[in-house]
């Protein structure tokens, strides 16, 4: 038989389809039953009235139970009110599975270490599916983007005998009887494929031993590195910043009704993907950090002191709101629908006045980083959050100092102290998303730099080939996948950002 899904059931208004699917939610009236149901590409209710279908599929239906897996078949028919604009009127079920035990995940709320522990079911819930289908969208624009370009995919090795970014994250394993790591980025490799096609992009899987947990750091995540020969770092800034806008861009166009699950503001990440992003140096940001410089006529500490009295007010105003509702509860001759709509809207207050609180209580922990921060300092997320609240627009930063920077960076010609590296800065507290730079080509800085960093040089003498065998400037970037998806999803931890997430205290499921 034909298979059909409900992402395309619009295009069948007035005919019969089968789809294949799992049961979200069920309610019951008087002889009909109402199904959500679920096939991975949609939601659609789905109507089984007694009449229509007969006693025996009207009892199937009332036996369904959450997440049992059912073939379907029905009359699609056009409802304005549905997500997708259509239901479908039951005509036959084929029961799968029917689940015996309670599903574990309920409508009730859950923690999140058990949401986690149960991981390969959470995946099924709408908010998680949602995302897997930005991150989707995501990884398909990625592709577009260089595609269209002109880039090659090249894929670097996992297995590898050097570090790329500092030795304190490494990853060690053994490579039959040899020590190796799993790769921290692909660049150095990517630098080398370059030389050979000019522009290429890896898109593959990298390793950080991250030994804390951080709302940013998984230990094993995705990494698209792009690398160009006759790139400088100006360059680098003005691609990756076509490349950011038009993978929002195409995402805006792709995901319109995941982004409405989510709740994203699309409206935003518009102005985003058409605004230009201020890019300043490490030394101007330091100086907007410490409240020295002001943007558009307004300091940090400016800044904060006025959203310190936006939130102190919007709280005022959100208490009272759910204490009216509280109030209006108290009679008891409220009808049901009435009792449930009203404890909705109090529950939304409730969200939204946690993470009201949530921010305030920020607040002197960013007045203190403004006092505190030293030039010199790598940026910490409180910093970056600062920072990029100040444009409300992604940040990139370049000209940083060496020493809390790779050893590949291509130093500054007027200052030696300072290398070439670019990071973007996500607004929202998403902060770093991206890290790159134009890369150093003379030998001799290169291998003081190794030494520098106490690197050994043997593993990296295929590396130091490139800059001995027709050497250009060339430059390149990094952007983490998952904390891309985490910004443009506007989810705040990474770990719901991919399938089965790997990070300190978590190998399973
Ligand atoms: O800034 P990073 O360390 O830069 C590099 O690895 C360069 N070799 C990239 C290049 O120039 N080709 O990492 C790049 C990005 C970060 O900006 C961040 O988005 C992400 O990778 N990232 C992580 N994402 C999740 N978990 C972690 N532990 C991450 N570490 C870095
Ligand atoms: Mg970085």
């Amino acid at each position: 038989m034909e298979k059909y899904y409900i992402s395309d059931l619009q295009s069948y208004v007035g005919q019969e389809v089968r789809i294949g699917g799992w049961v979200v939610n069920k309610r019951s009236s008087k002889g009909i039953e109402f199904l959500i149901l679920r096939d991975g590409t949609g939601f659609v209710q789905s109507i089984v009235d007694e009449k229509v279908v007969g006693e025996e599929i009207y009892t199937t239906a009332k036996r369904l139970t959450q997440e049992s897996s059912v073939q379907i078949t029905g009359k699609v028919v056009k409802d304005e009110r549905q997500i997708g604009g259509v239901e479908l009127q039951v005509t036959d079920i084929n029961l799968i599975c029917l689940n015996n035990d309670n599903y574990p995940i309920t409508n009730k709320a859950h923690g999140v270490e058990f949401l986690m522990n149960k991981r390969h079911l959470w995946l099924r819930s709408k908010k998680q599916w949602a995302i897997m289908r930005v991150r989707n969208s995501i990884i398909y624009a990625i592709h577009n983007f260089f595609q269209k370009e002109g880039f090659m995919q090249m894929d670097a090795p996992m297995f590898t005998g050097n570090a790329s970014e500092g030795t304190t994250t490494l990853f060690e394993t053994e490579f039959y009887d040899r020590p190796a790591y799993l790769t921290q980025s692909g660049q150095l490799y990517g630098e080398a494929m370059a030389m050979a096609m000019g522009r290429i992009y890896t898109f593959g899987p990298t390793f950080r031993a991250e030994k804390s947990k951080t709302r940013r750091h998984l230990s094993e995540f995705w990494m698209i590195e792009p690398e160009m020969a006759f790139f400088t770092n100006d360059d680098n800034m003005d691609i990756i910043e076509k490349f950011i806008k038009s993978v929002i861009s195409e995402v805006i166009d792709r995901c319109n009704l995941e982004l409405n699950v989510l709740g994203r503001d699309i409206e935003h990440l518009r102005k985003i993907a058409t605004g230009d992003f201020p890019r300043i140096t490490y030394d101007e940001a330091v100086e907007i950090l410490k409240n020295k410089k002001a943007v558009n006529g307004i300091t940090s500490l400016e800044l904060l002191g006025n959203d310190k009295k936006q939130l102190e007010e919007r709280i005022n105003v959100v208490k009272n709101e759910i204490s009216e509702r509280e109030t209006a509860l108290e009679d008891k001759n409220i009808k049901k629908n009435k009792r449930n709509f009203i404890q909705n809207k109090i529950d939304t207050f409730k969200n939204e006045l946690k993470s009201l609180e949530e921010k305030l209580s920020h607040i002197p922990e960013y007045t203190k980083r403004i006092e505190e921060f030293e030039y010199g300092e790598d940026f910490g997320g409180a910093d970056e959050t600062i920072i990029t609240r100040m444009f409300s627009l992604p940040v990139m930063v370049y000209n940083w100092p060496k020493d809390i920077k790779a050893f590949y960076m291509k130093r500054a010609e007027d200052n030696d102290n300072l290398v070439k590296g670019i990071d973007v800065l996500a607004p929202e507290g998403y902060g770093e998303i991206v890290g790159g730079s134009e890369r150093e080509t003379d030998l001799e800085v290169l291998l003081n730099r190794i030494h520098e960093h106490n690197l050994p040089q043997e593993v990296f003498e295929w590396y130091l080939d490139l800059r001995r065998y027709g050497s250009v400037p060339h430059s390149g970037f990094g952007l983490g996948l998952e904390r891309f998806v985490s910004w443009i999803t506007d989810t705040k931890h990474i770990r719901e950002t991919i399938p089965f997430p790997r990070m300190y205290g978590r190998l399973e499921p």
